[in-house]
């Protein structure tokens, strides 16, 4: 039911204001294309005022005023943010953070996940709005909860005494759980399961098999806690479908390819200009991977259920998105597979923590360019909608994503200014640019359709992981891999075996020696395939020596004292090849590299840098998306021509682009 049609929307608070205003909104979104809203998922006082008092009349009548205007509605479970008396009656339910301080009342997602009180409350609250609801035709979708895995990881007791019942559940016995973490080590041997610690933050730089395990089980908690929630839904709505609003690329303390396995569909949160939390401009390519990761999590199209519609703020406020930035944001969505935009939110707020996280409409109310946007891109939406809807992203390049090591690297980052995710995206990069259609993938997931698989640092490596991508390699893919990859075993403990450990013989090379870099030194790296420019390339931070056992030779290091040794090995195997890369290194340095080793050839290559191109396809239809992230108009040439489905819609090979602009067209072959 919900993946029905294009749904288009925002994020609607009827409980913060007052109720004869509701029309009035409804029949501006009507007027803006809307044929959904998010509702309730902060609601839950409105819904229960007193501890079994439910009050579900308010949110009945703001149903109506919506569908009987044709928008339908997802309802979001309220859990991640309860009410006061909530947390009156149980102030164990409270979140202890990693520094093992117990949060207190004020804030939001401030709650235990394996708090069996909270685990009640939740169980009454959801039982009684899905037995409301069940039925309900315009309820489309329910999303559970908000954002799972904000803030720190709960140390509270109940999740000490959880993680030591889930340590004995995976281990059996005390003897096994020692050995695999090595808690010889510093005396750390445990004698009783109740003496097994959380990785509290006092007791710095814990034990990495404990750590990682615990970063393991907390992910299971929410991955836990979610399916409390989904199981009720799914008994009171067995055919409403259920999602969770996920964080892109961005968090990193929940394994999101198990946490998307309980839901229907993946929606997440897209606001790429907050410039105070990420510390860095709006980066179109960023913003590319955390949707294409999205997409990845299911292997199948997603929602935006928060796409930026203003300027963001809490305390202080960011930048607006410029004239035509909201829609083109939202087109580049639907770009990488979006079949839902909803966006954050209707109106500002007038109280609260929000008050200066701006929606469509202002605080007053008056629609204004923000909304004039949003209209526009409705009204077009209603004709393209039913041409692009569950159209297919198709991509042959994978870069493989893993949260084991994810966590492994929040534990130990090898280096001070190596960060996993930003390397994912120098690498990742170097594809944008070239505007290749890239899938992030977990590791375990089949490769069969890709000619390219980057594994970006795999640092944990399991042998079935090694084993599946050298099934890959033999069956004719080409693998490429960074530093730290295959360093450490599934618990945490670095490998008995040169590096890269299960992938040495399949790489053709070992790791004789490495070093790390201060953040200001680097390495000049010779490429020595033909063809290579004669721009000498850098490497940074780490430097990996190789030494072939069977592979050849790429490129080596043009200074250093292991200047002359490999720096990059190729190694051929069965029908496929892996490419070894010992050194980190900035986009250029894979913007040139990866083209000489693999045939990434592709039809938008070389148009305007700033300009990004994405095409989705449903068997021989293949839809064009142009999207112009600069504020400069652009000229793009194409190969083919195309015929636009906005505007005019005359066939053409030259496109203008206006500052912000976005072009979509029907590829003629
Ligand atoms: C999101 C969150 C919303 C709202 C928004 C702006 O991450 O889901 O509820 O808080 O950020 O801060």
């Amino acid at each position: 039911m919900t993946l029905d049609v294009f749904r288009f929307g925002a994020d609607y608070y009827p409980e913060q204001w007052e109720e004869s205003r509701w029309p009035i909104d409804a029949d501006l979104m009507v007027a803006a294309g809307f044929n959904v809203v998010r509702l309730a998922e902060f609601a839950w006082v409105k819904m229960e005022p007193t501890p079994g008092a439910f009050d579900f009349s308010w949110l009945d009548r703001a149903i109506d005023v919506l569908s009987q205007r044709g928008i339908q509605v997802v309802l979001g479970t309220p859990t991640a943010s309860p009410p006061a008396w909530v947390m009156v009656q149980h102030p164990d339910a409270y979140r202890v953070s990693e520094s093992g301080e117990r949060a207190t009342y004020g804030n939001r997602r401030n709650y235990c996940p394996n708090n069996p009180n909270y685990h009640d409350r939740t169980r009454e609250i959801v039982g009684a709005m899905t037995a409301h609801y069940a039925n309900h035709p315009a309820v489309i979708g329910w999303q559970i909860d908000n954002e799972f895995g904000q803030g720190d990881r709960c140390c509270c007791p109940v999740c000490i005494t959880a993680f030591q019942r889930w340590v004995e559940a995976k281990y059996g016995t005390l003897e096994a759980v020692n050995a695999a973490w090595g808690t010889m080590f510093w005396s750390h041997t445990y004698t009783d399961w109740s003496q097994i610690p959380a990785p509290l933050k006092s007791a710095a730089s814990p034990n990495p098999g404990l750590a990682l395990d615990y970063y393991r089980f907390s992910s299971d908690s929410y991955v836990a806690y979610q399916h409390l929630q989904a199981e009720i839904i799914r008994q009171n709505c067995p055919e409403i479908a259920i999602t969770h609003n996920f964080m892109g690329f961005g968090f990193g303390q929940i394994d999101y390819f198990r946490l998307a396995e309980d839901v229907d569909f993946v929606s997440w949160d897209n606001y790429p200009r907050m410039q105070w939390i990420f510390h860095t401009p709006h980066d179109p390519a960023r913003v590319a991977l955390s949707h294409d990761s999205m997409r990845g999590l299911k292997r199948q199209n997603f929602w935006v259920m928060e796409q930026q519609a203003g300027p963001g703020g809490w305390e202080i406020i960011s930048q607006p998105p410029k004239p035509g930035e909201i829609r083109l944001w939202a087109y580049q969505a639907i770009a990488h597979g979006a079949d839902g935009i909803v966006f954050f939110r209707w109106r500002t707020a007038r109280h609260g923590t929000e008050q200066y996280w701006h929606g469509i409409l202002d605080h007053h109310a008056q629609p204004g360019r923000r909304y004039e946007e949003v209209k526009r891109m409705g009204a077009e939406l209603k004709q393209i909608g039913p041409r692009i809807f569950g159209t297919q992203v198709a991509a042959k390049t994978a870069i493989l994503h893993d949260y084991h090591t994810r966590f492994a690297f929040q534990i130990q980052g090898n280096h001070p200014n190596f960060e996993y995710t930003s390397h994912t995206l120098d690498v990742y990069e170097a594809l944008y640019q070239r505007n290749q259609p890239v899938d992030i993938i977990a590791a375990t997931e089949s490769l069969e359709d890709y000619s390219l698989v980057i594994a970006p640092s795999l640092h944990i490596m399991t042998e079935t992981i090694a084993d599946h991508l050298r099934r890959y390699v033999e069956q004719g893919g080409t693998l490429i891999i960074t530093p730290r990859t295959g360093v450490k075993d599934e618990v945490n403990a670095v490998v008995n075996a040169p590096l890269p450990g299960l992938l040495a013989s399949l790489c053709g090379v070992e790791v004789v020696e490495y070093e790390a870099m201060t953040a200001s030194e680097q390495r000049g790296i010779r490429l020595c395939e033909e063809g290579a420019s004669e721009q000498t390339l850098v490497g940074r931070l780490w430097c990996d020596v190789l030494e072939p056992t069977s592979a050849e030779i790429v490129a080596v290091y043009a200074d250093g004292y292991y200047a002359g040794k490999a720096a990059v090995t190729r190694n051929y195997h069965g029908k496929g090849q892996v490419i070894t890369v010992g050194t980190f290194a900035d986009t250029a340095f894979y913007q040139a590299l990866i083209p000489l080793l693999v045939d990434v050839k592709g039809s938008y290559d070389d148009i305007p840098a700033g300009v990004e191109a994405a095409v989705r396809s449903h068997q021989q239809e293949h839809f064009l998306f142009l999207m112009n992230h600069t504020g400069d108009t652009q000229r793009v040439s194409l190969k083919s021509p195309c015929v636009p489905l906005m505007g005019d819609q005359t066939s053409t090979q030259e496109v203008e682009l206006a500052p912000y602009d976005v072009f979509v067209a029907l590829i003629q072959q």
